[in-house]
């Protein structure tokens, strides 16, 4: 894209408010919930022991109310509006379409004309991004423009999904690895880089992602990566093809009974001995102003898998599916991030991770 002075003004702004948001906001609001919850003991009442008793407590204050409302609107500004992504996008239509046609000769990329997408994932904006990430062909690019400020705190783009990368590469030297959801190929990236024998491959539903991801890694020289158009809960790749399958923000995307399907699928591509690592947003324990934070969270994003996710036992759902050495470990997407007087919103990052 041709630099746009207003366009970048206009998001540097809304990603500043982000940061604002994040760091101020949410921490007075977090205090405010704690000295409520003080007061009603005080006066008898139980604290909160869930999401809705949280919500009940805190739902009608005015700084939530403020608090939702930024959170929002200040991701619906991020995509639309007059210097949104969407419509700056718009502008060089003709020429960007023109670059991601090229995507369709490479080797590296396998679409399906026919595909079609499963109605959870048609049916609502995800993110709030208009048309969602498979309803027009330059969805892939906005998301790519979009993802850089997903995690505002994270100064370094590339930080979080190297650090999963790390801790992947900790437990196994993969040599045979499924990238499930790989959207534009962002996870997918660290691993090709690191590992560069790596045969590797990436599926999702989204073929304008997709496209994005091929062009990458022909930038990148990548060799032994390859991107295709499928459901990751039933990929209908052969059985026993991999040591590794990897999944970062796709658990979260999905609809409960398709979670299940995934685990088995999981489980069905992995040879005996193989690993299986998701990184997702699960709240520890019980704290039911995190709880509710974050499912709400879910709502205003137009993410509504969000809190079904959180209240599935997923240990239980692996060790049913056949899968040992289950664990949920949280996960620090940045230096400092798990301390406990850390006080700045941020996603409740975790690896959920087990063995055939
Ligand atoms: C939040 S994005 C994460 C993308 C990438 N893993 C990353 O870390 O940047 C979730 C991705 O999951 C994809 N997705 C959702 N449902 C899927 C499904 N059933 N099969 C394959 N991909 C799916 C979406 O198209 C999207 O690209």
């Amino acid at each position: 894209m041709k630099p746009n002075r207003k366009v970048d003004a206009y998001q540097q702004f809304v990603l500043d408010c982000k940061i604002f948001w994040s760091t101020q906001v949410y921490p007075e609001l977090q205090a405010q919930y704690d000295r409520t919850v003080e007061s009603a003991q005080r006066q008898g009442t139980a604290a909160p022991s869930n999401a809705r008793e949280a919500h009940a407590l805190i739902g009608d204050a005015p700084l939530y109310q403020f608090y939702a409302w930024y959170e929002r609107h200040l991701q619906r500004m991020k995509y639309s509006g007059r210097f949104g992504l969407v419509p700056h996008f718009e502008t060089e239509r003709e020429a960007l379409e023109a670059k991601l046609a090229e995507a369709d000769t490479l080797e590296n990329l396998e679409l399906d004309p026919a595909f079609e997408s499963p109605r959870y994932y048609t049916s609502f904006d995800v993110h709030q991004h208009p048309k969602g990430l498979a309803g027009d062909t330059l969805a892939g690019l906005v998301y790519e423009q979009a993802s850089r400020s997903t995690t505002p705190l994270i100064r370094r783009d590339r930080d979080l999904h190297y650090r999963f990368t790390a801790a992947v590469l900790n437990r196994i030297t993969p040599k045979r690895m499924a990238d499930l959801g790989c959207g534009f190929g962002k996870s997918t990236r660290p691993f090709y880089q690191e590992v560069p024998e790596l045969r590797l491959t990436a599926v999702d539903l989204s073929a304008p992602c997709l496209r994005v991801a091929a062009l990458n890694a022909r930038e990148d020289q990548a060799s032994g990566v390859r991107f295709l158009q499928r459901d990751a809960a039933n990929t209908g790749l052969a059985g026993e093809s991999f040591d590794s399958v990897t999944s970062t923000m796709l658990l979260h995307e999905l609809p409960p009974p398709y979670i299940e399907r995934l685990i088995t699928e999981s489980y069905r591509l992995l040879e005996p001995g193989g690993l299986v690592a998701h990184l997702d947003f699960l709240v520890p324990g019980h704290e039911p102003f995190k709880r509710f934070i974050h499912y709400s969270h879910g709502r205003r994003n137009n993410e509504p898998f969000m809190e079904p996710l959180n209240e599935l036992d997923l240990v239980d759902l692996h060790k049913k599916a056949g899968f040992r050495e289950v664990e949920i470990v949280p996960f620090e997407e940045a230096d400092g991030t798990l301390a406990p007087d850390y006080r700045a919103w941020r996603f409740p990052w975790a690896m959920v991770i087990a063995r055939k």
